[in-house]
């Protein structure tokens, strides 16, 4: 059946008021509400999320927004795709039970909102240095989600391993009664994380692009199965990096970090991953289309 769609968010606060506080007539437990919040332009790996958040709650809301607060100037805010009807007939084939979709004006009153949520140090590494502000804007968003919807579940892909990361502290911190899901990534048949910016690249790109999965697949090899020294470390480093660049990306970053992002240097010079479970982090640009990837490594 296809999802009912909400533009306002006191009709679908309204649609909601029922399923709070409800047994679930099966197993007499409380019903739960799950929330998928995407941007559309959906693709499998946000199928994947509703089917994940169905599996945890009686009734998934999944929100389509493109938020301009986490777009920076010169970024594609103004170009990134805008799909409600096909997203809706996607989410019709897994189920989901609620689209909201609001204008701008429902988001935010006032643009730029004058309230901030800040993520501090952990935003200001990685996809935050690179997109200053972005996760603030991210923050603000879901933290609003949060509040509309007021979910059980939200589930979350992976593949933003930082937003994944800021979105727990962030419930952490400001105390949401929200169980957080960070669902695995979904690849193409050839490896390329799927991802809505995707669509940016050319035939040739397409083909190029799943170059950065096998190279972290690679790096993620060596570091589990050499005992490596700080050189070898960061000769692997150079040669993956190496290998990105030669096949047509520009590198936005390629890191390593512990997977909850933090450094992985033991001090500031040595090199140390002895029971430390990692997380390698990647984005580049490849043509128009800013890439990203990870590939955590669970070390013995
Ligand atoms: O991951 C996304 O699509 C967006 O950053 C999110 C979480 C929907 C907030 O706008």
């Amino acid at each position: 059946m296809s999802p009912i769609i909400y533009h306002d968010i006191s009709s679908l606060r309204e649609a909601l008021q029922p399923y709070r506080g409800q047994q679930n007539d099966k197993q007499g437990r409380q019903q739960r509400i799950a929330l998928v919040p995407t941007m559309g332009n959906l693709h499998d790996g946000h199928l994947e999320l509703v089917k994940i958040a169905k599996q945890h709650a009686d009734v998934v809301v999944v929100s389509i927004f493109v938020n301009p607060t986490q777009f920076g100037v010169g970024e594609d805010f103004d170009s990134y795709p805008r799909t409600l009807d096909a997203d809706v007939a996607k989410l019709a084939t897994v189920d989901a039970d609620y689209v909201f979709a609001p204008s701008i004006d429902a988001m935010y009153p006032v643009l730029p909102p004058p309230t901030a949520v800040l993520s501090g140090a952990i935003a200001n590494q990685l996809c935050g240095q690179s997109r200053p502000g972005h996760f603030d804007g991210v923050g603000i968003v879901v933290a609003k989600l949060f509040n509309i919807v007021q979910p059980d579940v939200a589930v979350f892909g992976q593949k933003d391993y930082q937003q994944l990361a800021i979105i727990k502290q962030l419930v952490r911190d400001l105390s949401y009664p929200i169980n957080i899901i960070g669902a695995p990534i979904v690849r193409a048949d050839d490896g390329l994380a799927l991802s809505s910016r995707n669509q940016y690249l050319s035939a040739n790109e397409r083909q190029v692009a799943p170059v950065l999965h096998q190279a972290l697949q690679e790096l993620a090899q060596s570091l589990k199965s050499t005992a490596l020294s700080q050189q070898a470390f960061d000769k692997l480093l150079v040669d993956t990096r190496t290998r990105i660049s030669d096949a047509g990306f520009v590198i936005d970053y390629l890191e390593i970090k512990t997977d909850e992002l933090g450094s992985i240097m033991s001090d500031s010079t040595t090199f140390n991953i002895e029971n430390k479970n990692i997380v390698i982090l990647v984005a580049a640009w490849l043509g128009r289309a800013r890439l990203l990837d990870n590939q955590l490594v669970v070390v013995n």
